[in-house]
């Protein structure tokens, strides 16, 4: 077999197992990384170890787009990536279960060097089924998903690639996009700009499935000694060792389809959240924290500590008794912030 056929199907073996494996953490954890190490075998872009990661970040008008080094990073967050495919799969099946034979276009923002959420199911959807743009920032990305599409013998399953910035791409009027795929965030949706970039491309492909499908923030009253804080081993799952005990003070925000539609198209400054009341907290040690849930499409879903999205972030400046109003800032900092406290 000529070894890029052979590439190819090994990917395709990994793709397979990582999408159907319901095992314990650590082989998941396995399988992920075989993956991304047959992306980065083919790339163009190498981490270079003695670069500052930060290097070659872009601070935009909507938020930060971090460097092609961290950005490479990202790839090796097992769960993230694994439930990103998996999401990405159903909603590739949906869309074409409704789009009367034509391919499903996939317009990903923010592909990083190695389009990981998209390149290991281009190895199972042939180019009949779906078909991708990619998009990013930074030249180096655009230059090295060319070469692990390339690499890998995929061509055909990409209809263009764009490098630009997402939050001011005009979507070809004759090819919207069926499914938008972004990951371009931190925790509680802060610093990075998937709001922005998610509620331009969806006002103009109105239709289009989400993935991820939502983003959710809630508000809890923490007792952080029962927290786990640290970097939980990969083969470990944290709440089979701690138990922690959360004051739940309710949702604060959602990015999904329809916050998106019932926002105003023209805000940007700021976006409605919820109000919160912080309670007495039973005993001293509870903080206030949110936390960020990510459905990436149907069941697949990362919960709290399963990534670095999905970690806890504490609310500075709220004291107990308290009633905040939050919302989202737009900008170059995007973030939840909240005003007008009030007592009781
Ligand atoms: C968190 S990384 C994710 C990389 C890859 N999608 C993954 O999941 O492994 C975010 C990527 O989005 C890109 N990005 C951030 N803001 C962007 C913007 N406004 N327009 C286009 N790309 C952007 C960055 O350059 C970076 O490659």
């Amino acid at each position: 077999m000529p070894e890029d056929v052979a590439i190819i199907e090994e990917l395709r073996r990994l793709t397979r197992e990582t999408l159907n494996y319901r095992g314990p953490r650590g082989i998941l954890a396995g399988l992920v990384h075989e993956i991304v190490g047959i992306l980065q075998s083919v790339a163009y872009f190498r981490i270079d170890e003695a670069l500052d990661i930060t290097e070659g970040e872009t601070a935009c008008g909507q938020g930060l787009a971090i460097s092609p080094t961290q950005a490479a990073g990202c790839a090796d967050e097992f769960l993230r990536t694994a439930a990103f495919l998996r999401g990405l799969q159903g909603a590739i099946e949906e869309a074409l279960d409704s789009n009367s034979g034509r391919p499903v276009r996939v317009l990903y923002a923010g592909s990083g060097p190695y389009a990981t959420l998209a390149v290991p199911l281009m190895s199972l959807f042939s180019p009949d089924e779906a078909r991708f743009t990619i998009l990013d920032l930074h030249a180096t990305s655009i230059e090295s998903v060319k070469s692990v599409v390339s690499g890998l013998g995929l061509d055909q399953s990409v209809e263009s690639y764009v490098l630009g910035n997402a939050c001011d791409y005009m979507i070809p009027g004759e090819a919207l996009p069926d499914i938008l795929l972004c990951e371009t965030m931190s925790t509680a949706l802060e610093k990075e700009p998937q709001v922005a970039i998610i509620r331009h491309l969806l006002a103009q492909a109105p239709k289009a499935i989400m993935v991820p499908e939502s983003v959710r923030v809630d508000a809890f009253l923490v007792d952080t000694s029962k927290e786990p804080v640290i970097i939980i081993p990969e083969s470990d799952d944290p709440l089979a060792k701690w138990q922690p005990d959360r004051i739940d003070m309710g949702p604060v925000f959602e990015l999904n389809s329809s916050t998106i539609h019932s926002w105003n198209p023209l805000a940007k400054e700021r976006l409605p959240a919820a109000t919160i009341h912080m309670p007495q907290p039973p005993e001293p040690g509870y903080r206030p924290f949110l936390f960020t849930t990510i459905t990436t499409h149907g069941e697949h879903v990362l919960l709290t500590h399963d990534c670095n999205l999905t970690g806890i972030r504490e609310i500075e400046g709220i004291s107990a008794g308290e009633t905040v109003h939050f919302y989202y800032r737009l900008g170059a900092n995007p973030c939840l912030a909240f005003e007008a406290r009030e007592q009781g």
